[in-house]
């Protein structure tokens, strides 16, 4: 495992992504907690400890899903996917989720990508024509591709799945395979009809991707089995060719024929950086070829998509690296239930942070989402309790009360600190705490495990308010022990600027709003982790302190909880 201090001599490039929203509806609290918040709260870490990361996005503007909601709303695709992006974007900035760019799977720079892989998978022989049937809904008088048909998994047998997997056994498979199909539009049971398809032939790579799931140890076990499941069983062939009316990417020298949508989305990350490496004037190979190391954060439900057909593509095309890790993470649900708008148990990203600042919901999904597959739900009354207890009574406390203190007692300057040979008992064990917790979290969140990295932190945080508890600073300056209560003072204080500094990527926000009551004028997120043992307080001037967390009243949430939903 890489140490804090190897990563300074390291200056590795590493890709961040995270799946691509559709372009098809508003960004819900359970997006956040699988794939945007980890990717991001990863990629600041990385940033911070001194590697040259970038974290991309980009909207997910294909699919049949859009065509039909943007006639439902009378409105063109282009004007349906722009309407959502631009919330979307608004959502994630006001989150804090910050991407070094974010472009648009639509573009014309991701169409020259896909038209590259398609042209280079089917000279090399993986991409051949085919005529094969497909269902057809004689009422709406279109193809039913995907999610336009419902039927039962020919696999496990679970009722009312859709066309392009199963939900209950994670199986891909065509809509033609579904049992007892009924158009999901409109119930009419479909016909069948013929016509030419593309398919990329994924059977081909079932050897390849075996031996890169098997040697790759940076992938989670628990989901390189099901995907080592699935070669077992056999892998199909995969249809990658879609029928007008679609939106999407039109195959070239085709008509009426398109690129399926996942085929073209996992392209943009790819094409993304190209842009954004344009833009910067900085070399793209770097970021995704070579000793790049990537990771796409995804969650659980296209993990099909992330560690068959995706990496089989670049083993295709073989011009790009394969993903160094696939982060994925279980559903977020509502109070046990998915998010769902249809079923109402749904709360927007939007209205969510009309009551609430983002490090709330960043600090509530952070510290309940492991590192797995699992699914977590969202509570109320947890999240109250995580902000009162966690934020407001220990990490706000222990910030507001070396504050203060500092500067009712020391003219608000922060007094210089000892060198460690000059501490003894007590301090110098808190002194060696506060220089050991980076390299703790750090080796937590090195491996991933983002929730391990928080709690860590936090259990540092707690024993900050038991050394300033026990030290009893008020007590010294009450006995004329002014110096004791400065040597104290300044160890909390490093102290709070060490937190300030790793608690940066979970709740960027307050972490400025620590740093900067502190007195720093320098910028938070410049700062690197292999920095702390050099970093010095003594002499920083506190600005009026406020306690940086505001506790949650039972009144509100009984009031939000009545509006938005859940229990
Ligand atoms: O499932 C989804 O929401 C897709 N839009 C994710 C695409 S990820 C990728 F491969 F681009
Ligand atoms: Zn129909």
């Amino acid at each position: 495992m890489t140490h804090i201090l190897q990563v300074f001599v390291i200056s590795e490039k590493v890709l961040v992504t995270a799946a691509l929203p559709y372009a098809n509806g508003l960004l819900h609290i359970a997006h956040v907690r699988s794939t945007y918040l980890p990717a991001d709260v990863f990629s600041r870490f990385l940033k911070a400890t001194g590697r040259d990361a970038i974290y991309i996005c980009a909207s997910d503007d294909h699919g049949t899903p859009i065509e039909v909601n943007a006639a439902k709303r009378g409105v063109s695709p282009e004007e349906h996917v722009a309407f959502f992006r631009k919330k979307q974007v608004r959502d994630f900035k006001d989150l804090g989720i910050e991407f070094d760019f974010f472009s648009r799977s639509s573009g014309k720079v991701n169409r020259e990508f896909s038209d590259f892989f398609f042209n280079t998978l089917k000279e090399k022989g993986f991409i051949e024509e085919r005529e094969v049937l497909h269902r057809f809904c004689p009422k709406c008088k279109r193809f039913l591709p995907d999610r336009f048909v419902k039927g039962t998994c020919p696999f496990c047998g679970a009722f009312d799945q859709y066309g392009d997997g199963c939900e209950e056994c994670g199986k891909i498979y065509r809509p033609v395979d579904l049992l007892d199909p009924k158009c999901a539009q409109c119930g009419t049971v479909p016909v069948e009809k013929a016509g030419k398809h593309f398919f990329f032939k994924l059977s081909s790579f079932s050897g390849k991707l075996k031996s890169w799931l098997e040697s790759n140890n940076a992938l989670q076990s628990e989901v390189k089995n099901y995907a080592l499941k699935w070669i077992e069983e056999g892998l199909e062939d995969w249809d990658i060719t879609r029928d007008a009316p679609y939106c999407g990417f039109e195959i070239p020298g085709e008509k009426d024929k398109y690129y399926y949508v996942w085929f073209d989305a996992p392209i943009a990350y790819f094409s993304s950086v190209a842009q954004w490496a344009k833009e910067k004037g900085v070399e793209f190979d770097g970021f995704v070829s070579g000793d790049a190391k990537i990771y796409h954060f995804i969650g659980k439900d296209i993990l099909y998509h992330h560690y068959l057909f995706w990496p089989a593509m670049l083993l295709g095309v073989e011009k790009f690296s394969l993903p160094f890790a696939i982060p994925t993470r279980g559903h977020g649900l509502l109070a046990g239930k998915k998010m769902s708008k249809s079923r109402g148990s749904f709360i927007t990203v939007e209205d969510f942070l009309k009551e609430f600042p983002a490090d709330y919901l960043r600090y509530y999904w952070s510290a309940t989402t492991s590192y797995s597959m699992q699914d977590g739900s969202f509570f109320w009354g947890d999240f109250q309790r995580r902000v009162n207890d966690d934020l407001a009574n220990t990490l706000g406390n222990f910030v507001n009360r070396t504050l203060v203190f500092v500067k009712n007692n020391f003219d608000s300057k922060v007094p210089e600190i000892l060198k460690p040979r000059q501490l003894a008992g007590a301090e110098k064990e808190f002194d060696a705490a506060i220089s050991r917790v980076a390299g703790d979290v750090f080796s937590a969140m090195d491996s991933g495990d983002l929730k391990k990295g928080l709690e860590v932190l936090m259990d540092f945080v707690r024993e900050c308010n038991k050394y300033f508890n026990d030290s009893k600073p008020w007590q010294l300056v009450k006995e004329g022990k002014d110096s004791s209560a400065s040597v104290s003072v300044s160890l909390c204080a490093k102290a709070v600027a060490t937190v300030a500094v790793l608690a940066f990527p979970f709740v960027p926000v307050s972490s400025r709003d620590i740093w900067s009551q502190l007195g720093f004028s320098s910028e938070l997120e410049k700062v690197k982790w292999g920095s702390l043992k050099s970093l010095s307080v003594g002499g920083l001037v506190i600005k009026n302190p406020k306690p940086v967390f505001k506790k949650i009243e039972d009144s509100v949430i009984k009031k939000v909880s009545r509006d938005l939903g859940g229990a």
